[in-house]
C-alpha cells in the first residue's frame, strides 16, 4: 500500500484529499484490482492525513476484504454514501484530487453532492509512479522476457500467406498463454501498410519482399512491456534496407544518450538528428518514446517537448521510425530503465532479419 506516500505528497502540496476510481492509480496506491466497475460508482476517498475509505457496489462484497469499505446496493444512492464518507474523512470541501480517468457522469454527480475544488490526480501521483522501485522493475523484466521469447518463436512460424489479422491473433494467443495478457492489441503492418505507425491489422496477406512491423506487448502482474521489431520476408526493396539501418542507428544512439540527469527531450533530439541528417526527417512523425509501467503510455514522454529530467528507476520506450507513403515503414522499439546509464529490458536482436 502506498497510501502513506500519497498522503504525504498531498499534504506538501496543500491538497485536502483524493477520490480514486478503478484505474492503474487505484491498483498502484492500494493493490486493489477492480477491473470493470462499469457504470456503478466505485471510489476510494483518501484524506491528506492518510485516512481512507472505499465506496463499492455490493457486487464486490466477496472480493474486497480486510479493507475499510461501504457497500451500496442497486436502488440506493451511492453519491449520498460517498458524501457521508467524505464528511467523515473531513474532505467534503476543499482541494480534491480526482482520478484522471474517472467517468464524467460520476464526477458530475459528485460535484452536485459535495462542494469541492477538483484537480487531476496525476499532478501528484506522477511523482511516485515515474520512478520504479526494484520490485516494479523485476515485474517489467518478466513482461519484457515474454515479448523477447515471442519474437524468437515467431521467426519459425510460416508467415508467408498468413493475413496480418491472423498473425496478430496468433501472437495475442501466444502472449495470453504465458502472461497476464496483452498490454495492447498487437500491430502487424506489412508492405505499404507499414507507412501507418498505428496500422490496424487487416486482410492483407504477408508475401515475399515485405517488410513487416510487429509492435506488441505483454503484462506481468499489471506491468507492461512494449516492443517493436521490423522483419523482412525475403530480400526487401533496397530503399527499405537503407531506412532500416538509419532507424537502427537512431535507436542505438538515443539509447546511448540515456543517463541520469539529462532531459527527456535530449533523447528525442538524438534520435531525430540521426534521421534528419539522413534526409528522412519529415517521415519520422511521432515522438521517440513514452514512459511505461502500469500503463502502456505514461510519463515521462520522450518527445521534443520532454522537460522531465531523467532519474534512476524511470522506465520508457525508445522507438524511432521512418514511414514512407506507398513504400512502407520501419520502427525499432525497446524498453529501457535508467540506472546511471540506460539498460535495455527488451533484448531481442535489432539486426535486420531476412526470412
Ligand atoms: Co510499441
Ligand atoms: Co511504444
Amino acid at each position: 500500500m502506498r497510501i502513506g506516500k500519497l498522503a504525504k505528497l498531498m499534504k506538501e502540496r496543500n491538497f485536502d484529499g483524493a477520490l480514486i476510481s478503478p484505474s492503474s492509480n487505484l491498483y498502484y496506491i492500494t493493490g486493489l484490482r477492480i477491473h470493470e466497475a462499469g457504470e456503478r460508482p466505485t471510489i476510494l476517498a483518501v484524506s491528506a492525513d492518510g485516512d481512507f475509505h472505499l465506496l463499492a457496489p455490493s457486487l464486490y462484497e466477496n472480493v474486497v476484504k480486510d479493507f475499510p469499505v461501504t457497500f451500496w446496493r442497486d436502488g440506493e444512492n451511492p453519491y449520498e454514501k460517498l458524501s457521508a464518507i467524505m464528511k467523515e474523512l473531513g474532505i467534503n470541501n476543499g482541494k480534491i484530487l480526482i482520478e484522471n480517468t474517472m467517468r464524467a457522469d460520476w464526477l458530475i454527480e459528485i460535484n452536485r453532492t459535495v462542494r469541492m475544488n477538483p484537480y487531476p490526480l496525476s499532478l501528484v501521483v506522477r511523482e511516485l509512479r515515474m520512478r520504479k522501485d526494484r520490485e516494479e522493475i523485476r515485474l517489467m523484466e518478466k513482461a519484457a522476457k515474454v515479448v523477447d521469447d515471442l519474437f524468437e518463436e515467431l521467426l519459425s512460424w510460416d508467415l508467408i500467406g498468413m493475413t496480418e489479422r491472423e498473425l496478430a491473433l496468433k501472437m495475442e494467443f501466444w502472449i495470453r498463454e504465458r502472461s497476464d495478457g496483452i498490454s495492447f492489441e498487437p500491430i502487424v503492418a506489412s508492405g505499404e501498410n507499414g507507412a501507418n505507425p498505428h496500422h490496424e491489422p487487416g486482410d492483407r496477406k504477408l508475401r515475399k519482399g515485405d517488410m513487416v512491423i510487429l509492435d506488441y506487448g505483454a503484462r506481468w502482474k499489471g506491468y507492461c512491456s512494449d516492443i517493436t521489431r521490423t522483419i523482412a520476408l525475403g530480400r526487401p526493396n533496397e530503399g527499405l534496407v537503407e531506412i532500416y539501418e538509419i532507424v537502427k542507428e537512431a535507436q542505438e544512439r538515443a539509447f546511448w544518450a540515456v543517463r541520469e540527469g539529462v532531459k527527456a527531450k535530449e533523447i528525442d533530439g538524438t534520435a531525430r538528428r540521426v534521421i534528419e541528417e539522413a534526409g528522412y526527417g519529415k517521415y519520422f512523425t511521432h515522438r521517440t518514446g513514452h514512459g511505461l509501467g502500469l500503463d502502456v503510455h505514461e510519463e515521462p514522454y520522450i518527445g521534443p517537448d520532454g522537460e522531465v529530467t531523467l532519474e534512476n528507476g524511470m522506465t520508457f520506450t525508445i522507438e524511432p521510425g521512418i514511414y514512407v507513403p506507398g513504400l512502407g515503414g520501419v520502427r525499432i522499439e525497446d524498453d529501457v530503465v535508467v540506472e546511471g546509464r540506460g539498460r535495455r529490458l527488451t533484448k531481442a536482436t535489432r539486426e535486420l532479419i531476412i526470412l
